[in-house]
């Protein structure tokens, strides 16, 4: 194992931090590296807003559900896919822009994810903690508004980073036999009632909020109900169409 791949596996979500600042600089080197993700057709359809003004801090933590460190991390952003550069580009060139697609949708969704886990590492590697906040969609109009986002950028997560105070546990992955496959996809109840059993180990026993439950039951009372579904109206509001 190297330094890069040992960083990847201590990977934990850190939701309380110490008051010690981030400095500008640090900012701007984890968006730097952010900005190295890879990225289809190199159109880096993604802007992260930097939210420093408390009062809006305190109103995106309180939508995403009352999650506090959204106002108490050194660090609040939010990371937007965008495609009104690629249409700025397009108007630059006095070229037709033909929009609407659900590809063109997915590639800016999948670019901000990128250059976001990107940005999650190298704080990490920085010894930075921090933790997405898909909570944010709980109530994306209001972000947008909050942030002043125009047509074709929409907020897909904010992320807190600081110094981590205190412990923070690692919550155990599915095994690489159960994600990994030879040629062809394949599943087995075994590999699921498997990973229960370490889940449910992790659980039982973890320093806070310890309790009985297994990854099979998280995800089926998860997926047991309407999961935000107010994102198709807000985004074909935002001009995101599924063409
Ligand atoms: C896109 C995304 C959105 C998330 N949203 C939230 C969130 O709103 N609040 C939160 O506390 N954690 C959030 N998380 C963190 C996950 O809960 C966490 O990554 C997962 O439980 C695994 O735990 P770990 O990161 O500590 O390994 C989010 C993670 C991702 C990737």
């Amino acid at each position: 194992m190297n330094d890069v791949i040992s960083l990847l596996k201590n990977h934990r979500s850190v939701r309380q931090f110490t008051t010690e600042p981030v400095s500008d600089e640090t900012v701007r080197e984890i968006i730097a590296a952010a900005g190295w993700s890879a990225t289809s057709n190199f159109v880096q359809a993604y802007t992260v807003i930097r939210v420093r003004q408390q009062s809006t801090r305190e109103a995106i933590a309180e939508l995403a559900g009352g999650q506090s460190w959204v106002e108490t991390s050194p660090v609040f952003l939010v990371f937007c896919a965008d495609l009104k550069r690629s249409q700025s580009a397009c108007a630059y060139e006095k070229s037709e822009v033909v929009s609407g697609y659900t590809e063109q949708f997915i590639i800016a969704t999948v670019d901000v994810s990128l250059a976001a886990q990107n940005a999650m590492v190298a704080a990490e590697s920085l010894g930075l903690g921090g933790v997405f906040i898909g909570g944010i969609r709980n109530d994306p109009a209001t972000v947008s508004e909050l942030l002043k986002l125009p047509e074709q950028v929409y907020p897909v997560f904010g992320m807190c980073l600081g110094h981590p105070a205190g412990e923070h546990e690692q919550k155990p992955r599915l095994p690489v036999d159960v994600i990994l496959k030879e040629e062809s996809y394949q599943e087995s109840e075994a590999e699921l009632e498997h990973y229960n059993e370490i889940c449910q180990t992790y659980y039982q026993n973890r320093a806070s909020a310890a309790r009985d439950e297994t990854w099979t039951h998280q995800i089926a009372k998860m997926m047991s109900k309407p999961t935000r579904p107010h994102m198709r109206a807000f985004l074909e509001e935002k001009g995101f169409e599924f063409k």
